[in-house]
C-alpha cells in the first residue's frame, strides 16, 4: 500500500477501506508517513467529505492509536460530557458535580484553552493548588471515593488526534465536519465512559456557524458512538452570545459557584440544568423531567455545591476562594468599555469577544504562554440590550494597562450598535439522539 495512492484516492472523491484509513493513521503516529503527505490527505478530505462508514473507521483507528481507558474498576454508571467549544463556556464545572450529586459517577477528562476558546483545566488550575494531572491510581480512588474527579486529558489518549490536530490547525482544515466528528469521538471513546453527552455550539464564538451544519456534526457523533455501544446524545445550544457574563477563568469559577449555589445568571443556569438532565437521563436516571428535577434538587439542597468544594479539596484546591470568589486574586486594573451611541447590541461577535480576552491575558496566544487566571471581560450588555450612550457594555481585567487598547480594538471590532431590537438566539436549538432530532 502506497500513501500516494491512498491520497489520490480521496483527491478524486473515492472512498476509503479502514485498512487504508489506518495505513495512513497509524503510519502517521509511527512517522513513516510525512506531514505533507497526512496534510495533502486532510486537504482531500476537508475538499471531498468522508462517508459515514469512513468517519466511523476514522474514529476507531484514531482512538485505538493510544491508550484505551477502561473504567471498569469504578463502580457504577459513568458519564462524561463534550463541549465543541465556546466562550464563557464553564458548563463543566457546573454540570459535573451537579450530575455526581445525583450519584452518577464523573471520571472526566478536560482540556485546556484553544484559540478564543476556553478550557476548563484552565479555569480550574486557577483556584490555587488544584491539581489536573492524578495519575491513573489517584483518579479511579477519587472516583471510587467521592463520586467525581475531572483532571487533564493524559497525553497517550487518541495519539493520533493530537498529531493530526496541531497539523490541522495549520493546514486550515479544522473545519471539516468528519475530521471534527472523529477528533472528538476518538478522544471520547478512548476516555471509556458508558453516557457521553456532547454540547455542539452554533453561531459566532462556534466552529459551526450554522444550525444545520451543527445538527450534521452532532448525528454523525451520535451514531459513531451509538455504534460503539455508548449511550449518546447532543444538545445544539447558542454561541452567539457567550454564556454567563464572565469571560476568563477566576472570574468564570466564581460564575460557576454562584451557579451551584443558586444565584448564577439565568442563561447559565437554564443551559447546566437542560444539560445535566440529559446527562442523567443517558445514565438511566429516568425522564427528562424528573432528570431535570433531580439537578435542580441538588442546586436548592447545597449538595452539589458542596460536592464541587469536595472535588477541589481532593485534588489539592483552596476551596476558601469557592466559598468566597472576592478571595481570588484580582487583576491589577480594569477598564470599562462605554457605549459610543444609544441603542441595542445588534452584533456583538463572540470569536472577537474571545480574543480580546486572550489578549488582555486569560488564554495563551502561543501554546507555551502562560496565563493571568485573573484576566479577562465581564459583560454588562449582551446581545439585544439596549444601552445609553456612555454608559458601560463590559469591563476588562489585566495586570497591564497596555492590553486595553489592543483588547478593546478588538471587542469594539465585533460590536455594533443599532435602532431595532435584533432578533436574540434561543439558548439550546434542538436535541440529537439516536432516534433522530428534535427541534426547539
Ligand atoms: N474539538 C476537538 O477536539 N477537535 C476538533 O476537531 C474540533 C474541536
Amino acid at each position: 500500500m502506497r500513501m500516494y495512492d491512498i491520497i489520490a484516492k480521496k483527491r478524486d472523491g473515492g472512498t476509503l477501506s479502514r485498512d487504508e484509513i489506518a495505513f495512513a493513521v497509524n503510519g502517521y503516529v509511527a512517522g513513516s508517513v510525512p506531514d505533507y503527505q497526512m496534510s495533502a490527505l486532510l486537504m482531500a478530505i476537508y475538499l471531498r467529505g468522508m462517508t459515514d462508514e469512513e468517519t466511523a473507521q476514522l474514529t476507531e483507528v484514531m482512538a485505538h492509536s493510544g491508550d484505551m481507558v477502561d473504567l471498569s474498576a469504578i463502580s457504577g454508571v459513568k458519564a462524561d460530557k463534550h463541549s465543541t467549544g465556546g466562550v464563557g463556556d464553564k458548563t463543566t464545572l457546573v454540570i459535573a458535580p451537579i450530575v455526581a450529586a445525583c450519584g452518577v459517577k464523573i471520571a472526566k477528562m478536560s482540556g485546556r484553552g484553544l484559540g478564543h476558546t476556553g478550557g476548563t483545566i484552565d479555569k480550574m488550575e486557577s483556584v490555587p493548588g488544584t491539581r489536573t494531572a492524578l495519575t491513573q491510581e489517584e483518579f479511579f480512588r477519587q472516583v471510587n471515593e467521592i463520586g467525581i474527579a475531572v483532571i487533564g486529558q493524559s497525553g497517550k489518549i487518541a495519539v493520533a488526534d493530537k498529531k493530526m490536530y496541531a497539523l490541522r490547525d495549520v493546514t486550515a482544515t479544522v473545519g471539516c465536519i468528519p475530521l471534527i466528528a472523529s477528533s472528538i469521538m476518538s478522544k471520547k471513546l478512548a476516555a471509556g465512559s458508558d453516557a457521553i453527552l456532547l454540547d455542539v455550539t452554533v453561531g459566532s464564538g462556534a466552529f459551526m456557524k450554522n444550525l444545520e451544519d451543527a445538527i450534521e456534526l452532532a448525528r454523525l457523533m451520535v451514531s459513531i458512538g451509538t455504534a460503539h455501544g455508548r449511550k449518546v446524545a447532543a444538545l445544539i445550544t447558542d454561541m452567539d452570545t457567550p454564556l454567563g457574563h464572565s469571560i476568563g477563568n477566576s472570574l468564570e469559577v466564581a460564575e460557576s459557584m454562584s451557579v451551584l449555589r443558586g444565584k448564577g445568571p439565568s442563561d447559565l443556569t437554564e443551559v447546566c440544568l437542560q444539560l445535566a438532565a440529559n446527562m442523567l437521563y443517558l445514565a438511566g436516571k429516568g425522564d427528562l423531567v424528573r432528570c431535570r428535577a433531580m439537578a435542580r434538587a441538588v442546586i436548592d439542597d447545597g449538595s452539589a455545591f458542596a460536592l464541587c468544594c469536595k472535588m477541589f479539596e481532593a485534588q489539592g484546591g483552596d476551596t476558601a476562594v469557592l466559598r468566597d470568589p472576592e478571595r481570588f486574586r484580582k487583576a491589577k486594573y480594569a477598564r470599562d468599555l462605554c457605549a459610543e451611541t444609544t441603542g441595542y447590541l445588534v452584533t456583538n461577535d463572540v470569536e472577537r469577544i474571545g480574543n480580546a480576552s486572550v489578549m488582555l491575558g486569560a488564554g495563551r496566544a502561543k501554546k507555551e504562554d502562560p496565563i493571568d487566571f485573573a484576566a479577562g471581560i465581564i459583560l454588562h450588555k449582551k446581545l439585544g440590550d439596549f444601552v445609553e450612550k456612555g454608559e458601560p457594555i463590559c469591563t476588562f481585567y489585566a495586570d497591564d494597562t497596555a492590553l486595553f487598547a489592543p483588547a478593546e480594538e478588538m471587542y469594539r471590532s465585533g460590536l455594533a450598535i443599532g435602532p431595532q431590537r435584533p432578533h436574540v438566539p434561543p439558548l439550546v436549538y434542538a436535541r440529537v439522539t439516536s432516534n433522530g432530532v428534535e427541534r426547539f
